[in-house]
C-alpha cells in the first residue's frame, strides 16, 4: 500500500494528522512521515510538507533534502510552515510577520489555476502563522491573495504549490476542493478501498505468523473485535483472550461471549474479578486504583499468555502518531499498556503484530464491516480499560458495582430507545459517593446519589456535555430512581472537557 500514496511530511503542526485524515477521506492512501524519512516514502504520488509551530529562519528548523523532493518529480504542496519552506530553499525571502496571524481570512485567488479550480471569488480559509514570504522565489507565480492583497499562494513549478493557509481544517471553508484539486494531479496514486487493504493485511499476516500462534486481549470494543476477526480471516492460529476483571458492566461477560461466538472466534474467558477486587479493596486513590488494576491485568494475561509466540495488538494510526508526540491520556495510558517491558521485548524479536496500525478509527470499522462484523458492535461506545472502577470515585465495593451497573444498563436503554445512543461519543452512570437525605414511600432515605455523564466529542481530547432533551433526562431518571435500590437522587453532569474529564477519575 505505500507506492502510489500520498506521503505527509510532518513539521510539528497540530493539524498533520488532520491532513492525512483528509485525503484518506478523498479515497487516497496517506502517510505521516517526519522529514528525515522522506526516503522512506518510497514511490509516492505525491507529497504534502505539513504546517509547524518552527520558523524556518530559526538555527536548526526542520528541514528536507529539496533535491530528492524535486527528483522524484511528482506533485507537491507546502502547507504554511511547507511553503515558507519551499520559499526560502528556492531563494525566496522569508521573515517575520509584524503579527501572528491567526483566524480567519479570505482567499481571493489572483489567476485562473488547477489548484482553486471551482472556487468561489473569495472563500474563507484558516491561518495560523507568524512568518511570511516577504519575496517570492524567482519565477515564482500568486495564485492568490488575502483581503489585504498580500500573496497567499504560490506556484513555484510546474507541479509545485505553497499556501500560507490550512486546507484541512473546516474553518477553511474551501479547503477540500483545494485538496481534492491538488490530488487530481497525483496521476498515480492508486484509489484506497479498504477490501484491498484487508487483502494486504491478510497477506502480511500470513507472512509474518507463518504457522506461528499469535495471541490477542480481547475486550469486546471495536478495535479488539476487529482484530481477533482479522486473525481468524487470515487463518492463522491464535488466541483470544477475555479478562473479566469484575469492573464490566452489566452481563457484559456473558454480552462478549456470545458476540464472538456470533463472529466464529474462540474466546477464552479468564475470571479474574475477585484478584481484582480483592487487590482493590481499601483503595481511594485514583492513580493507584488505575495502577492497581494495570498491573493485575497484565499480570493475568501474561500468566495466560505463557510463551506467546507472536502478540497482537490493535493499536491504531492516532495511538502510533501521538505515540511520539504529547497524546491524549487515554493514548498515553493505551501506549503504555502496549509498550511495557514484556511487550518492547517481544517488538524487538520482531514477535508484535499490530496490524490495524495504519488506520484510523473509521477505517477500522469500515473493515469490521466489510468482515461481516454487526453495526452495532462497530459502534458501541469507547469504554475504559480499568472499567467501572473509574466511574466509581473513592473505594470500589460491589454495592456501588451494581448501583452504577443497573443505572448504566437503564440509561443505555434508554439512550438506544430514544435514538440519542449514537449521536452521543460516550455515556454512563457513574456513582458519588455521597448520601443526602430524600424521601421514599412516607419514610425518610438517606442514600447515594447517580450521575448521568453524557458527552459529544471527535477525539475524547475535548469534549462537550450532550444536550439531551430535558423530557429524556426526566423519563430516565425517573426509571432509575424507580429501578435501583439504594439511591435517591440522579443528576446530569454538565461539564465540558476540560477542565473536566470525561470518565470522574
Ligand atoms: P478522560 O476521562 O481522560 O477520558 O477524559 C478520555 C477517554 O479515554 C477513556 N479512558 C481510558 N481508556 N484506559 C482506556 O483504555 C484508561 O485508563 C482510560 N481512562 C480514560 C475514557 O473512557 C474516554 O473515552
Amino acid at each position: 500500500m505505500d507506492s502510489q500514496h500520498i506521503a505527509v511530511i510532518d513539521f510539528g503542526s497540530q493539524y498533520t494528522q488532520l491532513i492525512v485524515r483528509r485525503i484518506r477521506e478523498q479515497g487516497y492512501f496517506s502517510k505521516l512521515y517526519q522529514p528525515h524519512e522522506l526516503k522512506e516514502t518510497g514511490t509516492p504520488a505525491a507529497v504534502i510538507l505539513s504546517g509547524g509551530p518552527r520558523s524556518v529562519t530559526e538555527d536548526g528548523a526542520p528541514d528536507i533534502d529539496l533535491d530528492y523532493l524535486l527528483g522524484l518529480d511528482i506533485p507537491v504542496l507546502g502547507v504554511c510552515y511547507g511553503m515558507q519552506l519551499l520559499s526560502k530553499k528556492l531563494g525566496g525571502l522569508v521573515a517575520p510577520g509584524n503579527t501572528r496571524e491567526y483566524g480567519p481570512a479570505q482567499l481571493i485567488p489572483s489567476i485562473d489555476n488547477c489548484l482553486f479550480a471551482g472556487l468561489s471569488p473569495s472563500a474563507q480559509i484558516w491561518m495560523s502563522h507568524s512568518d511570511t514570504v516577504k519575496e517570492p522565489p524567482a519565477g515564482a507565480a500568486v495564485l492568490g491573495k488575502n483581503q489585504d492583497g498580500v500573496p497567499v499562494a504560490l506556484q513555484f513549478g510546474p507541479e509545485l504549490f505553497g499556501i500560507q493557509f490550512h486546507p484541512e481544517v473546516s474553518h477553511s471553508h474551501e479547503g477540500t476542493i483545494i485538496l481534492r484539486n491538488f490530488l487530481a494531479l497525483a496521476t498515480d496514486a492508486k484509489p484506497f478501498r479498504i477490501e484491498d487493504f484487508k487483502q494486504e493485511l491478510v497477506t502480511s499476516i500470513r507472512e509474518k505468523c507463518h504457522g506461528r500462534e499469535v495471541v490477542c486481549g480481547v475486550s469486546g470494543g471495536v478495535d479488539s473485535t476487529v482484530l481477533a476477526v482479522l486473525l481468524k480471516e487470515a487463518g492463522v492460529p491464535h488466541r483470544a483472550i477475555f479478562v473479566n476483571n469484575g469492573l464490566l458492566r452489566l452481563n457484559e461477560v456473558a454480552e462478549v461471549q456470545k458476540q464472538f461466538t456470533q463472529l466464529g472466534v474462540n474466546l477464552e474467558t479468564i475470571d479474574a474479578a475477585d484478584q481484582f477486587l480483592n487487590a482493590l479493596t481499601g483503595e481511594t486513590d485514583p492513580e493507584k486504583k488505575r495502577t492497581i488494576i494495570g498491573n493485575n491485568f497484565l499480570d493475568v494475561f501474561w500468566e495466560a499468555a505463557a510463551n506467546v509466540d507472536i502478540l497482537a495488538q490493535g493499536t491504531l494510526y492516532p495511538d502510533v502518531i501521538e505515540s511520539a508526540t504529547s497524546g491524549s491520556i487515554a493514548s498515553k495510558i493505551k501506549t503504555h499498556h502496549n509498550r511495557v517491558d514484556r511487550v518492547m521485548a517481544l517488538h524487538k524479536e520482531g514477535r508484535v503484530l499490530e496490524p490495524l496500525a495504519e488506520l484510523f478509527k473509521d477505517e477500522v470499522r469500515a473493515l469490521g464491516a466489510n468482515m461481516g462484523i454487526p453495526y452495532d458492535i462497530l459502534h458501541r461506545h469507547p469504554f475504559p480499560g480499568p472499567g467501572l472502577a473509574v466511574r466509581c470515585p473513592g473505594e470500589v465495593t460491589e454495592e456501588k458495582l451494581r448501583i452504577i451497573r443497573e443505572g448504566d444498563a437503564i440509561f443505555m436503554r434508554m439512550l438506544k430507545e430514544h435514538g440519542h445512543y449514537d449521536k452521543v461519543w460516550q455515556a454512563y452512570c457513574g456513582l458519588i459517593p455521597v448520601k443526602t437525605v430524600g424521601v421514599k414511600g412516607d419514610e425518610r432515605s438517606y442514600e447515594f446519589a447517580v450521575t448521568l455523564r453524557a458527552v459529544t466529542s471527535e477525539d475524547a481530547m475535548t469534549a462537550d456535555f450532550a444536550k439531551l432533551p430535558w423530557e429524556f433526562l426526566g423519563l430516565v431518571s425517573n426509571a432509575i430512581l424507580n429501578g435501583v435500590k439504594g439511591i435517591n437522587r440522579v443528576l446530569y453532569d454538565i461539564s465540558t472537557k476540560p477542565p473536566a474529564s470525561i470518565e470522574w477519575e
